[in-house]
């Protein structure tokens, strides 16, 4: 193999161990069914559409490998895509961490890509990609924001929360996955930065840390977290748009 195909070997890291408490009640988020199918599954079949993706590391609930491996194996992928799968850890950044020690040597650039962010379309991963292929060490697809933003000062539950600053809404960015790293800067960044209480729910913004440069580009409406109840029924909603389109 030569340099130039080992440094541009590119590997997705998929972390699915969240229990997905603000969905509710049920079984872990990842592996609850869109359309009848898990939304793992949606993730998985998200990153090996592009053709850029040669391996997939699934962190999985940390005793749900097993399950998880099954659900892999019953689920066809495209044969140019390899997969793995490993025990996940308490906070997203412990997670992504044990997928990153289980990255084989010659992976060169590591997506990071939520499994409750299902639908994300090829057009977006190969994107992000394609930066960290021009030379950006870590680039996150990101869209501007609908909603005005406020800081405010946390106040006792039930009380009201004083506000301390209005960013400027056109500054600011709404941060999406797949985000797309030189591997060396984020092993780097997760080698220097301490999990503290829930973790950094953003390996971006450990990179950040580092004092290394992060690059935006266009992130996609599709590319939505399915974070609660109503977030189910959007990514239903646009699974039944997809299909109809499809018979066209
Ligand atoms: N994640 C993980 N390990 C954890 C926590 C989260 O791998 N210990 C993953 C989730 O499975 C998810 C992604 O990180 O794919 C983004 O996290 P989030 O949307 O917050 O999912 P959950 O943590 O599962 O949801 P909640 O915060 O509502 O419990
Ligand atoms: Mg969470």
């Amino acid at each position: 193999m030569s340099d130039e195909s080992r440094q541009y070997r590119t590997a997705a890291v998929i972390p699915a161990a969240g229990r997905g408490v603000r969905l509710g009640p049920g079984a872990p988020k990842a592996l609850r069914a869109l359309n009848g199918t898990p939304m793992l599954i949606h993730a998985v079949r998200a990153m090996a559409a592009s053709r850029a993706v040669s391996l997939v590391v699934v962190v999985a609930p940390p005793d749900g490998a097993p399950e998880v491996k099954r659900l892999l194996d019953t689920y066809a992928l495209p044969e140019r895509t390899d997969y793995l799968v490993v025990p996940g850890g308490g906070t997203r950044q412990e997670s992504v961490r044990l997928g990153l020690d289980a990255l084989p040597e010659d992976i060169g650039i590591v997506l990071v890509h939520d499994a409750a962010r299902p639908l994300v379309p090829v057009e977006t991963v190969d994107a992000v990609v394609q930066a960290v292929r021009d030379g950006a060490p870590a680039v996150v697809p990101a869209l501007p924001l609908a909603d005005t933003v406020k800081e405010i000062e946390p106040a006792a539950q039930g009380e009201p929360e004083p506000v301390v600053f209005t960013p400027e809404r056109a500054r600011l960015r709404a941060v999406q996955t797949p985000q797309g790293f030189d591997r060396d800067t984020l092993m780097r960044a997760h080698d220097t930065v301490a999990v503290a209480g829930e973790g950094a729910t953003d390996d971006a913004g450990m990179v950040e840390q580092l004092g290394e440069p992060v690059v935006v580009v266009p992130g996609h409406e599709e590319a939505f977290k399915v974070t609660r109840p109503l977030d189910l029924v959007l990514a239903e909603a646009v699974l039944a748009r997809r299909r109809a389109n499809d018979g066209f």
